[in-house]
């Protein structure tokens, strides 16, 4: 009988003595032998030593389950690694604190643990955390909140807390080396709540994208998985954080900064046994920090990334753009300047985040600043309860470190109006005129029209004007010799569509009373912008007025087309 009863409580003892746990407690400290590891059996905890160097023992994080190297993803000593021979050992001491400790008395590291009590357990979850639990069960410390170079799923990363700058990523030493490396990342302490930089020591390395406001990114399909990434910034109570999280956990997935500065999205490839990049920062040479020189751009859209000019700049030193971009025309600030709209754009560095504007307000802002030479708008209210919704960015002096890609935003760059343009005493000469012009031709067109006096013609007629009209989009801003009005001089006549001026509104929008700088007096027809359908409505304006033209009743002095802005502008009766 006893015979069975042997095996049996062998098998006990091996099982309970075999079997993996999940949990340190006071009374079953963690030897150099043991590990913990996680009960969905992801990740592991332990004392490991880099390949390189056998003689040093840190205590880390990596991943249980998948084949090959170790893969580290938290290191709790990495800068005061323990000797193998000095019998360290990882406890929770009986006044809740975790400390690792060595047979010569030096506790390399530790986590304080006050007024919890007494036992306290430490648990590796199976998202890699490890976390302090005091008896009550409440969590009083977690290695997600001490990230070292790696920012796994579901871990909320914290990039800024009241205005200042929130957790961050230190690289490891080298390939083999856990110690703190040069490179890091984290917010930009001038604007921790809009940015996130990666650091070679205290230069910038290479900075992301400027914050928008998008809460949930779209989700990022990873390749041979059926998952879906989502990456979720939340700013609000001035706590701005980003987790990320995926459709199906069971696939692996980490953000972290390697030894050479790169930031690297990976997942774990299980056919081929090795982890995949998913993307990367930077993923080109020219999205190193400033890398294309001032008012050049990383091309993004290009096969092979490659510095470009912005629009109405030429480059300072032959082909060369390390030396940057100069004005072809220089602004001659205060006089007539426009915006133009550069879209996906990743907007450029040391920009003046001006609070509380609308977006009309924004470019009010920069117009009226001599030295402001670009500005961003980004209405954020989408991304939760914030305090101030709108994203106003200007730029003054230099703009470095740009790019463009098909994600990015609008950035409205202002540049010179054509020389002609300029002598804004011309254009009172030149608009009466060009403004009969601009009758001459509506009327030949209107007698082009009745001439053929076929109706059904409209096909032809239609592309005659939609060639018109394109054509004359283009002269905008270009060629005085349409009747272009600058938006900033209808601006200041209409003290910025000021509701005082208002002179009624009707289907296409709204009518205001303008005063030029000279004293003359417009009526300035703003046609609505959320019509949807602007720019037929525009055309079909003007047609119905060289048609109401000779019936002398309002006389068409000028236009302006700017973005999403079409005015006309009529003589005041
Ligand atoms: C590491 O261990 C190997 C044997 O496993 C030994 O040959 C080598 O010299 C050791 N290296 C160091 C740096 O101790
Ligand atoms: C903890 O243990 C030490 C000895 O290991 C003892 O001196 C100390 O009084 C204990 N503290 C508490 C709060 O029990
Ligand atoms: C749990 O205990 C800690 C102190 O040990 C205390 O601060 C906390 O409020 C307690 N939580 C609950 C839910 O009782
Ligand atoms: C990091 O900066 C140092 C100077 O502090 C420089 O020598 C090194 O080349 C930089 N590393 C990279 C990858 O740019
Ligand atoms: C996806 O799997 C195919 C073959 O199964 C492989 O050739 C390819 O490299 C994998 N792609 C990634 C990104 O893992
Ligand atoms: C561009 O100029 C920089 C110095 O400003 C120089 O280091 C670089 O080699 C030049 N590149 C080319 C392609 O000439
Ligand atoms: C924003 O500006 C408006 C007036 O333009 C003001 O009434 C409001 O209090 C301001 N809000 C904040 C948060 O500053
Ligand atoms: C931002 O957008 C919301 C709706 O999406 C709108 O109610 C709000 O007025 C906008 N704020 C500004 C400053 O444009
Ligand atoms: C113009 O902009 C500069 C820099 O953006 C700023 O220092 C200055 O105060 C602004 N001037 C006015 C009048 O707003």
């Amino acid at each position: 009988m006893s015979t069975h009863y042997i095996p049996i409580f062998f098998l006990l003892f091996l099982t309970s003595f075999c079997k993996p746990d999940d949990q340190l407690t006071h009374a079953k400290p963690l030897t150099h032998s043991d590990k913990l590891i996680s009960k969905g059996g992801s990740f592991a905890l332990g004392f490991f030593s880099p390949a390189s160097s056998n003689t040093s023992l840190y205590i880390g994080i990596w991943y249980h389950s998948i084949p090959g190297p170790r893969t580290v993803v938290w290191v709790a000593n990495r800068d005061n690694p323990i000797t193998v021979h000095s019998s360290p050992m990882l406890a929770i001491t009986n006044s809740s604190d975790l400390v690792l400790s060595d047979s010569e008395g030096r506790t390399p590291w530790a986590v304080k643990n006050t007024n919890t009590g007494a036992g306290a357990t430490a648990v590796l979850l199976d998202e890699g955390n490890l976390v302090l639990r005091s008896l009550n069960g409440t969590i009083t410390w977690q290695s997600f909140d001490h990230p070292t170079d790696t920012v796994l799923p579901n871990m909320r990363f914290l990039v800024s807390y009241k205005e200042k700058v929130g957790m961050q990523l230190v690289a490891w030493k080298g390939p083999d080396d856990p110690s703190s490396g040069d490179f890091s990342c984290s917010a930009d302490p001038t604007s921790p709540d809009l940015q996130f930089l990666t650091w070679n020591k205290t230069e910038p390395y290479c900075r992301l994208s400027v914050w928008s406001g998008t809460s949930v990114s779209g989700g990022t399909y990873l390749a041979n998985t059926s998952s879906v990434l989502y990456q979720t910034a939340v700013n609000s109570g001035g706590e701005f954080y980003v987790t990320y999280t995926l459709s199906d956990n069971s696939i692996l997935m980490r953000m972290t900064l390697d030894y050479t500065g790169k930031l690297k999205y990976l997942s774990w490839n299980s056919h081929a046994s090795s982890w995949a990049i998913f993307g990367e920062h930077p993923s080109a040479p020219c999205e190193l920090y400033a890398s294309c020189g001032p008012f050049s751009y990383c091309d993004f859209t290009q096969v092979t990334p490659a510095c470009q000019c912005l629009d109405g700049f030429e480059p300072v030193d032959g082909t060369n753009l390390s030396k940057g971009c100069q004005r072809k025309q220089a602004v001659k600030y205060g006089k007539q300047s426009h915006f133009i709209t550069l879209s996906g754009m990743k907007v450029p560095d040391k920009f003046f985040h001006i609070r509380n504007r609308s977006l009309d307000e924004c470019m009010v802002e920069c117009s009226h600043n001599c030295s402001c030479a670009a500005y961003a708008y980004t209405n954020m209210s989408s991304a939760g309860a914030m305090a101030d919704p709108s994203r106003c960015l200007v730029w003054s002096g230099e703009l470095i470190d740009i790019g463009k890609s098909t994600t990015g935003e609008n950035m409205y760059l202002r540049l010179a109006d054509s020389s002609v343009n300029k002598k804004s005493s011309s254009v009172q000469i030149v608009l009466p005129i060009v403004a009969f012009l601009l009758l001459l031709t509506c009327i030949a067109l209107i007698g082009v029209y009745k001439y053929r006096g076929k109706w059904r013609k409209k096909e032809n007629q239609k592309k005659l004007m939609l060639g018109y009209f394109s054509a004359s989009k283009e002269l905008e801003g270009e060629n005085p010799e349409f009747p272009s009005v600058n938006f900033q001089d209808i601006l200041s006549a209409t003290n910025f569509f000021d509701d005082s001026n208002l002179l009624g509104r009707g289907g296409f929008g709204k009518v205001y009373k303008g005063t030029f700088e000279g004293g003359d007096e417009v009526a300035v027809k703003r046609l609505s912008q959320n019509s949807g359908q602007g720019t037929v409505e525009f055309k079909n304006e003007v047609v119905l007025i060289a048609k109401l033209q000779h019936k002398n009743l309002v006389r068409l002095l000028g236009c302006c087309i700017h973005e999403d802005e079409k005015l006309l502008i009529y003589e005041y009766l």
